[in-house]
């Protein structure tokens, strides 16, 4: 019996595109089952300034195949000499959607972010005046905490305080790994959101290091206990309209993967819906499959669902190029390790 799903086109509300080469190959494998993207700015440089942000934007314009729609939603890199002027003028001329936070040295590309937060206190009021959303890196990067304990360190230690500073400022919880993410969400009545990565819905730690490490399937915030793992699925496939789905795809080339200093990240933009539709069959929540991927995004964000709808179709097995090629090098197609029956038609 053929079992299909008809559902407002997805968008990502967490997704790194890169610049040049990378940029050309990765931008497609988005935009064609994506209607938008929230676009990390951690480039080398960062983008920090609108400047930057429009011309990135004009760059990934430029990248998209004729014949793809696609809308890059802008961020920029928040620094401890981010101008609040500046932020607001990007905000207002509808250019930027968000600004990132990520802490000096959580994660690839982070060496500009914020170590003081005080420095950037001016900036989160402004955005909590205007209502623009900070979308943050939650791990803290002290070296004496455990890389497993960094988000929940993060939440009590800065996020929990940063948030009762600053009075209606609009906070998105970047890829929660943990059950303490998804509990400080649910704790928070309104101005607070989460996105979880397809990733983190299907590996916990053992996918990463039981039988041999598996470079393809580290990433930031590291995937955590099983029963993290748990309670995150719970969180997305509940219905409930704080978690959406941003997917956190990062390409790295194979050969930056596979080293003794791998790069952390997962590249899943090829293979998400069919992915997240096998995680929700599973969880008996098709339903909710449609709001975590395509309506719970944009109603934190305050812009309107898409207007037009994908299918997907259950029947035999699907499969996905192991890698796509880039003129940087392959990069390695995230793999869950299970058979995956639902195409996007
Ligand atoms: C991201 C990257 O490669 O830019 N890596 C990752 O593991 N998620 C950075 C990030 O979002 O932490
Ligand atoms: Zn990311």
């Amino acid at each position: 019996m053929t079992q299909s799903l008809v559902i407002r086109r997805p968008d990502d509300w967490h997704l790194h595109l890169r610049d040049g080469a990378m940029l050309d190959a990765v931008l497609p494998e988005t935009a064609r089952h994506f209607g938008r993207a929230i676009i990390m700015p951690n480039l080398v440089p960062p983008v920090v300034t609108g400047d930057q942000a429009a011309a990135y934007r004009d760059r990934i314009l430029a990248a998209l195949p004729e014949g793809m729609a696609f809308e890059p939603l802008m961020t920029l890199y928040l620094t401890e000499s981010t101008d609040p002027a500046d932020v607001a003028a990007a905000h207002a001329s509808g250019l930027i959607k968000a600004v990132k936070l990520y802490p000096a040295g959580a994660t690839t590309n982070s060496s500009s972010g914020v170590s003081h937060f005080d420095k950037v206190r001016p900036v989160l009021e402004k955005m909590a005046e205007i209502g623009l959303p900070l979308c943050v890196h939650g791990e803290v990067t002290d070296a004496d905490i455990d890389i497993f304990d960094r988000e929940a360190v993060f939440i009590d230690r800065v996020l929990d305080p940063i948030r009762k500073s600053t009075p209606g400022l609009r906070v998105v919880m970047e890829h929660i790994t943990t059950a303490n993410g998804v509990d400080y969400v649910k704790s928070n009545e309104t101005d607070l959101g989460a996105t979880i990565t397809t990733h983190h819905l299907i590996i916990n730690r053992n996918h990463i290091l039981v039988g041999g490490i598996k470079p393809h399937y580290y990433c930031l915030p590291v995937a955590k206990r099983e029963e993290h793992r748990l309670a995150l699925v719970t969180a997305a496939t509940s219905g409930d309209a704080r978690f959406f789905l941003g997917t956190d795809s990062a390409p790295h080339t194979d050969a930056n993967k596979e080293m003794a200093c791998g790069c952390a990240g997962c590249f899943t933009a090829t293979n998400t819906m069919s992915l997240l539709a096998e995680v929700f069959e599973r969880a008996d929540a098709l339903d909710n499959l449609e709001g975590f991927a395509s309506r719970n995004g944009p109603g934190f964000y305050r812009l309107p669902v898409n207007e037009d709808t994908i299918t997907l179709t259950k029947g035999d097995a699907v499969t996905y190029p192991s890698k796509i090629d880039t003129d940087d090098g392959p990069v390695t197609v995230f793999d869950a390790g299970f058979p995956l029956h639902w195409r996007v038609d």
